[in-house]
Formats: C-alpha cells, structure tokens, sequence
C-alpha cells in the first residue's frame, strides 16, 4: 500500500512548512528572551512539529509530554477527554507554551489549559501548527499559529488518521473514500 495514493491534494509542502516554522521560532525566540521557556507538548501529533520548532527557537528551553485523548479512529471529536500521560515536571511559576498540531473543536485544548492552569504557572500560551478555526466550538487563545486550514481532514507531518500518515513530510488531505474504508 502506498501511502501517497491515499492523498486528495497537498494542502502545504514540505518547504511551506518549514518556512513557517521557522518564522514561528522566530517569534517565540523574541517573545522569551530571558524568560525560563518550558515546552509542553501533547502526544502524539504534534512531535514532528516540536522536533522542527525547537531547532528554530535560539533560546535555552526545556520541553515535557502530556497525552490527552479526544479522538478515536473516527474523525470526529467526541469532546470526551482522556489525560493518557502526566508531565514528568512541576510547572509552577514557569513560562509554559503549549505546542500543539491542530485546533478543531477547540475542546482538547481547553480541557489541557484548564488542567495546566491550576497548577500556577507564571504564564501559559499556545503555539499550534494549524488552525481549524472554522469548527471552533470552544474558544482558546492562540498565541501563535501557522496555518488557518479549512473543514477537511489533514493528515501529515505528525497529523494522523487512525494513527497512520504521520510520516508523511507534507499535510494533504485525505481522500473521502479511505474514511469508509475498514
Ligand atoms: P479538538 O479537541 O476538536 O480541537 O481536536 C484536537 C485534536 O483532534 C488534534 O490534536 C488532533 O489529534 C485531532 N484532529 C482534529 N482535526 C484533525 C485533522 O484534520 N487531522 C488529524 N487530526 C485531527
Ligand atoms: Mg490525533
């Protein structure tokens, strides 16, 4: 099976990609200057996005996973969420950006944010690769993000659909049909 064939159309390129993760970096390295960054990044989408940014970012960081889970092999948010796996390390009075792949519903995020909230850090802020505002049924600040996408399945670059295509270097669009396909 071919993983390509599988693809509708390429949504952003490889080098579209990385040109806007580097601008991402950019941002962040002049937003954190002097201020302790911690990286909170959510299992498992978006880690080929972190792995990108943080070589952008020229400031000392430290990074930490959190797994939450919203999504099962369907494509559609169940809006039930799941902490999968805790941070290793205390938050508290850290600057905390959270790295995520995609905001749909907005409903992961907010339930994370929330959580991580009320542990006291000093500051919270979101960085997402791509923005599905359009679906938005929660409202959550972003702080940065790459791309708006419109209301299609993107897979790609991290993005998965039933944990496949996420060593694909590009996001494209999945073609309807594999959605029905068992
Ligand atoms: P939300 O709670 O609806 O915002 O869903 C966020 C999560 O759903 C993301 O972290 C992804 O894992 C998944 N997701 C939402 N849209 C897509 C998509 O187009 N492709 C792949 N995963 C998606
Ligand atoms: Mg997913």
């Amino acid at each position: 099976m071919i993983m390509i064939e599988d693809i509708e159309k390429v949504l952003y390129t490889e080098e579209e990609i990385q040109k806007k993760v580097e601008e991402l970096g950019r941002l962040i390295t002049r937003d954190y200057e002097r201020k302790n960054l911690f990286i909170i990044n959510v299992l498992k989408g978006s880690v080929v996005f972190l792995s990108d940014l943080i070589r952008s970012i020229t400031l000392p960081l430290s990074i930490d996973f959190m797994a939450i889970s919203s999504y099962g092999p369907s494509t559609q948010s169940s809006g039930v969420v799941r902490l999968v796996k805790d941070l290793e390390e205390n938050i508290n009075d850290k600057n905390v950006l959270v790295v995520e792949d995609i905001v749909d519903t907005g409903l992961t995020l907010n339930y994370l944010l929330k959580s991580l909230k009320a542990r006291g850090p000093k500051s919270i802020e979101v960085c997402t690769l791509l923005d599905k505002s359009i679906r938005r049924i929660v409202d959550v600040p972003l702080a940065y993000k790459g791309f708006d996408v419109p209301d299609v399945f993107v897979v790609g670059y991290g993005l998965d659909y039933d944990q496949r295509y996420r060593n694909l270097p590009f996001i494209g669009i999945l073609r309807p049909e594999i959605f029905t396909r068992t």
